[in-house]
Order: structure tokens, then sequence, then C-alpha cells
């Protein structure tokens, strides 16, 4: 084992250019201060980033993933993460309604596109370009494809889950580089992280779920499953 994170575990492989990632039940919220399981959700988000992943490959975005191994884990190429998180907002919702003092799913005129500096220690702050060059956390160029492929990816995202019944509200992304220096979308995009809201009902089919002690929450899970699998049928 390489890595073990919140939800995941990163292990070597005899191939030093790939990785495998094995994704757990194990749930975390507000840095690390609520901890639960979701029963089935590593193999529910392995299989859904896996269905995600294949679609946005199919529009030209590139991926670290190379395929799914099983139902817990997936092969991927060996990157270099960021440490940055991406995070893409449609709709007003979480952390946005509060620092703006505006309600839940207020809409807005175009996407915010924020970045956060992925530290622990600090609680993952709130950057811009300039502390994120300064602090030699990514170059100008890097950031410049970075929010070039972040605008691409949300187009085809929302895309995706409006055909689905589903509400983009908001996601969080993150991008990785190769030994060669080719910068890859990277780790996962499911239900852990995004806000994904039913179209009709508004209902929360997401982390919210568990952040929020609302309940059903494997079943929010196994509904984004659902869809899916019916949109690739
Ligand atoms: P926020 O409203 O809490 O800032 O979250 C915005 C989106 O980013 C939401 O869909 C959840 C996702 N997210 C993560 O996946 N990981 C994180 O560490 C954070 C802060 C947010």
């Amino acid at each position: 084992m390489l890595y073990e994170g919140k939800a995941k575990q990163i292990f070597e492989t005899e191939d030093p250019n790939e990785i495998i990632i094995h994704y757990k039940d194990d749930a975390t919220a507000g840095n690390g201060a609520k901890k639960g399981t979701i029963e089935n959700k590593g193999i529910l988000n392995n299989k859904i980033t896996v269905m995600i992943y294949r679609h946005l490959e199919e529009q030209g975005i590139k991926t670290h993933l190379i395929r799914m191994l099983n139902e817990r884990d997936q092969l991927c190429r060996k990157v270099t993460i960021l440490p940055l998180e991406v995070i893409v907002r449609n709709v007003i919702a979480g952390s946005a309604a509060a620092r703006f003092q505006l309600k839940e799913g207020t809409e807005i005129r175009c996407p915010i596109i924020e970045l956060c500096w992925k530290d622990d220690a600090l609680g993952d702050p709130l950057i811009n370009d300039f502390h994120a060059i300064a602090l030699n956390l990514a170059t100008r160029e890097e950031l410049d494809e970075i929010y070039a492929m972040t605008e691409k990816i949300n187009t085809i995202l929302i895309a995706m889950w409006k055909e689905m019944g589903i509400r983009l509200i908001d996601f969080k992304i993150e991008f990785g580089k190769t030994a060669e220096g080719e910068l890859l979308l990277a780790d996962e995009i499911s239900p852990d992280t995004c806000r994904l809201w039913d179209a009709k009902t508004n209902e929360k089919l997401d982390k919210d779920r568990f952040r929020r002690d609302l309940g059903q929450i494997e079943e929010a899970y196994q509904e984004i499953f659902s869809r899916l699998e019916k949109k690739e049928a």
C-alpha cells in the first residue's frame, strides 16, 4: 500500500506507472470530525466513477483511469496529485450558502470555479490563483489547463446528469501529472464528491444525506448508480 485516505487505499503494482485504487465504505465529513460507514459505498462509488470517467473519455477528457478490475478496485495511471481541490458550483449550496448567506438552491449567472489548498492540517483553505502560484502548488500554465478542462467537464456532466433527471449543483475534482508531465483528471467523481438533486423533487441524492443525518444514504447512492446504468443500457 502506498497511501490510505479517508475513503480509498492506493496500492502499487508491478508496473511503476500504474496503481490500484481500492474503494472503502468509510465515510467522513467536516474534515474527519464525523466518521461512519455507508454500506456498499465503495462498490457503488467505484462503479459510478468508472461509468462517469468512461463518458468523459468519450468526450475527449484525459483521465487516469485504465480499467475497472473488480467491484472495489480500479487500475489507474500513476500520477502526482496537484494539492488542489477544484470545486465547481452551478447552484449555491453547502459552504457557499454559508459563506455568502444565500439560501441553498439560489441560482447564479454562471458557474463559479473555486480552488482549495489540499491540506488537512489547515482544513483545506479556499485560495485563489495567486496563492496557488506563489505557494508553488501549480504553475500559471497548469491552472490555465485545469480551468479549460474543468469548464469542459462541467458542461459534459451537467448534460449527462440532466438526461438522468438530476441537477448537478456542485462538485469537486482533482488533477494529477504523469511522469511524462501530462495533466490528467484523477481521483473519483461520485455522490461523495458531487451534490446531485433530483430534478423533479430536489431530493438530495448525495453525501449531504450522511453529512446532515438525512437517512436513506445507501439508497441515494444506489439510485444514482441505477440511473447511470439505465442510461448506459
Ligand atoms: P462545499 O460546499 O462543502 O464547499 O462542497 C462543494 C462540493 O465539493 C460538494 O459537492 C462536495 C465537494 N467536496 C468534496 O468532495 N471534498 C471536500 O473536501 C469538499 C470541501 C467538498
